[in-house]
């Protein structure tokens, strides 16, 4: 009788410690936890490139994406995937923005100096399995109605594929590359550090318990970064000459430009044939062509982007105003004036 007692008191105590362990079950949550993840425990649907990965496949995305080749699993080497680019040449692979919730290209281009990155076109892929549009804005409006770039919008196997065929003007990748590319970057997903998150607004999350109406919690996290990188094409000056006359243009600013983007192609002619560098010959040339509308104007090319040289295929990307505004723009103009002179 005692024994049976004593082994229906244990019974209870074992199901009292499963019950109080599965009621509170709280979210984990540090530093460096998953964005992701956490926003999945807490009710968000998972995205739509979930992948199981290895570390092996991270290193084979990375060196795709930073080398444009790597050994395969069979242990043989690609072939280079693009001879004109790297992804690289357009994206860096680190955080770009101080603030994710906005995109605020001077405070990138503050965020890029003090962190020596460059300042380009391509979105970073540093939070892009976070993301779940692609190819936003005004790509889609130009493209309308091309079903690559509409199926791109929503799927980040396909905007990898479309932008190392349409971007890099490389070949396609094997199904293998593209699972190696997404691994590398859930290697770069957001982390709750990334977030800014305030203390308070840190309780509100570490309070929350699994199962339960989390909706506060979510949104917190999700107004913390954006979704869906912004595009918007911006337009030329009506009047070449005056510039945007309504604005005037900082010099130091433009140099940040002209070194943390402009060079980063045509310095000693790395990704593109046209070469800059910090001769006052080179920018005597650009300046004698900005009152023009021509292949040479800096508001073009930025606007509008430049076609490849012939018999090459690399052409210069236009940047939205989310990554150049006409305020950097001016900018940009008076650092070539100022250094026509000098
Ligand atoms: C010549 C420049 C260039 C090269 C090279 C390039 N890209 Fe892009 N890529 C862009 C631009 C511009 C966009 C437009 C959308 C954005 O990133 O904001 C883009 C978009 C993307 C997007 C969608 C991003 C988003 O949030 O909308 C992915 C993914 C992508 N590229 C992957 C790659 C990969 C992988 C490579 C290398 C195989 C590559 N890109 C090479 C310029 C380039
Ligand atoms: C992602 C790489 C990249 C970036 C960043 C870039 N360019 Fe280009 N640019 C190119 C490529 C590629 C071409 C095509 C012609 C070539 O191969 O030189 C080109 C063409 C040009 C041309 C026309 C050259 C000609 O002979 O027709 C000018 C002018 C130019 N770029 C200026 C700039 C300026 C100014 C900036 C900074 C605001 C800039 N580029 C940023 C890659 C880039």
């Amino acid at each position: 009788m005692k024994k049976i007692l004593i082994f229906s008191a244990l019974l209870g105590l074992i199901f009292l410690l499963a019950g109080f362990s599965s009621s509170n079950s709280e979210i984990e949550i540090n530093p460096n936890s998953s964005v992701s993840k956490i926003a999945q425990a807490l009710g968000a649907a998972p995205s739509l490139h979930e992948l199981d990965y290895d570390e092996d496949m991270v290193r084979m995305g990375k060196e795709l994406v930073i080398k444009g080749k790597t050994r395969g699993p069979n242990g043989r080497k690609t072939r280079q995937q693009s001879k004109h680019f790297k992804c690289i040449s357009c994206h860096n692979v680190v955080k770009e923005d101080p603030d994710l919730a906005i995109a605020d290209p001077q405070a990138r281009l503050q965020f890029a100096k003090e962190n020596q990155l460059s300042f380009l076109q391509g979105t970073t892929f540093y939070g892009a399995v976070n993301r779940s549009t692609f190819y936003n804005g005004d790509y889609q409006k130009k493209y309308d109605g091309n079903p690559r770039i509409l199926k791109s919008h929503k799927d980040l196997r396909e905007a990898i594929q479309l932008c190392a065929v349409e971007c890099a003007q490389g070949r396609p990748m094997k199904k293998w590359e593209l699972d190696a590319v997404l691994a590398y970057y859930w290697s770069l997903e957001l982390k709750v550090k990334d977030l800014n998150l305030s203390a308070s607004e840190m309780e509100i999350i570490k309070q929350t318990e699994k199962g339960k109406n989390n909706s506060e919690a979510l949104k917190i996290i999700e107004s913390k970064y954006l979704k869906a990188s912004p595009a918007t094409f911006g337009i030329t000056p009506k009047d070449a000459k005056a510039g945007f006359s309504n604005i005037t243009g900082h010099p130091e600013n433009g140099k940040l430009i002209y070194d943390l983007s402009c060079l980063h192609c045509h310095e000693a002619k790395k990704y593109a044939m046209y070469e800059l560098d910090d001769d006052k010959m080179t920018f005597q040339h650009l300046r004698r062509h900005i009152p023009k509308y021509d292949r040479y104007s800096i508001y073009q090319v930025s606007r509008y982007g430049a076609p490849s040289y012939a018999g090459k295929r690399a052409y210069m990307p236009q940047y939205p105003i989310e990554k150049l505004t006409d305020q950097q723009l001016e900018d940009l103009r008076a650092y070539v004036d100022l250094r026509a002179k000098r």
